[in-house]
């Protein structure tokens, strides 16, 4: 092999592919995914970044209107989408909006962010909220993924991704039910990984800290009324970097974990934080 200094530049980037194989991009272009919670926060900004990234969405929320309309939006912008009324808790209804979308061919992704929040220790948490959170964030990403595997089996691939929190890494005041419903998004996320390693399915999931969506002016209308502004300034300085996210940063994490980039990564949890996690006083 001639020294790289005597190489022209078409010879050097045919040999890095050659050693390397092609490059991976984080188009994608020709894949299907399926966006859970789309019609808002982050999945909304999910399922925007992914149709602007050549991919065919299909957006599936409680709130069918609000889901139309965010696929109106994503319209306006040149993608592709469609959007569907989906209550994630309901297996039968779930079944049903998964099998509709198979018929118009592969689905290549499935995103889940669908979820709900509650504020509450051990003693104020009511069995029915405790049961009400987990039929959303864990039988609905439960409902979802078994809608969804038997198909990505027969089609050789997937990717799942799931929206855990940080909540379920450390211990939040006033969070017993939202945390336990988030750990056990990550273990499902783990054992889901394992077991489908053997056909190519990757399964990671996310763990935000605080992200302005209406998920947080929600949280601070309930719990704070009057004294949004001045709560939302206190978080934002919860985290080290001083500021919530932004739904689009997360989105960023979720195109690069749902694309061929990270062919490498499986059974693993992001956080993205703003440094929570590993930089507090
Ligand atoms: N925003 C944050 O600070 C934050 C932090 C950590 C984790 N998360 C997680 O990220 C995910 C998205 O949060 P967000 O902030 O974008 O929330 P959001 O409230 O803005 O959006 C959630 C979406 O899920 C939909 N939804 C709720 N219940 C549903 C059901 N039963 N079936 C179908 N759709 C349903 C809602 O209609 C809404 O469109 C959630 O799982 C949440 O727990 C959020």
């Amino acid at each position: 092999m001639p020294e790289i200094s005597e190489m022209s530049s078409n010879e050097i980037v045919y040999t890095i592919s050659q050693s390397t194989g092609p490059m991976k991009n984080t188009r994608l272009d020709n894949k299907t995914a399926i966006v859970t919670g789309g019609a808002s926060g982050i999945g909304r900004a999910i399922a925007k970044r992914f149709a602007a990234s050549g991919a065919r969405v299909c957006i599936f929320d409680l709130d069918g209107s609000q889901a139309q309309a965010v696929a109106h939006e994503i319209k306006i912008e040149g993608g592709s989408v469609e959007a569907l009324a989906c209550d994630v808790s309901n297996q039968a209804q779930v079944k049903t909006v998964f099998q509709q979308i198979f018929q118009r061919g592969p689905v290549h992704i499935l995103v889940n962010s669908a979820g709900i929040a509650h504020i509450g220790n051990l003693e104020s948490t009511s069995p029915e909220d405790f049961d009400r959170i987990f039929r959303v964030n864990v039988m609905g990403i439960y409902n979802c993924m078994q809608a969804c595997i038997g198909h990505l089996k027969a089609n050789g691939t997937g990717v799942i991704l799931n929206l855990a929190s940080v909540s379920a890494l450390v211990g939040l005041q006033d969070r017993f039910a939202y945390s336990t419903s988030k750990g056990a998004v990550i273990s499902m996320t783990y054992s889901v990984a394992k077991d489908y390693l053997p056909f190519n399915i990757r399964c990671n999931c996310i763990s935000p800290a605080r992200v302005h969506t209406p998920f947080v002016d929600g949280y601070l209308a309930k719990n704070y009324p009057g004294h949004e502004e001045e709560m939302f300034k206190t978080l934002s300085q919860t985290q080290p970097i001083g500021r919530m996210g932004e739904p689009d940063e997360v989105a960023s994490l979720a195109l690069f974990l749902c694309s061929d980039a990270a062919a490498f990564i499986t059974g693993v949890n992001y956080p993205i934080d703003g440094g929570f996690m590993n930089l507090r006083d």
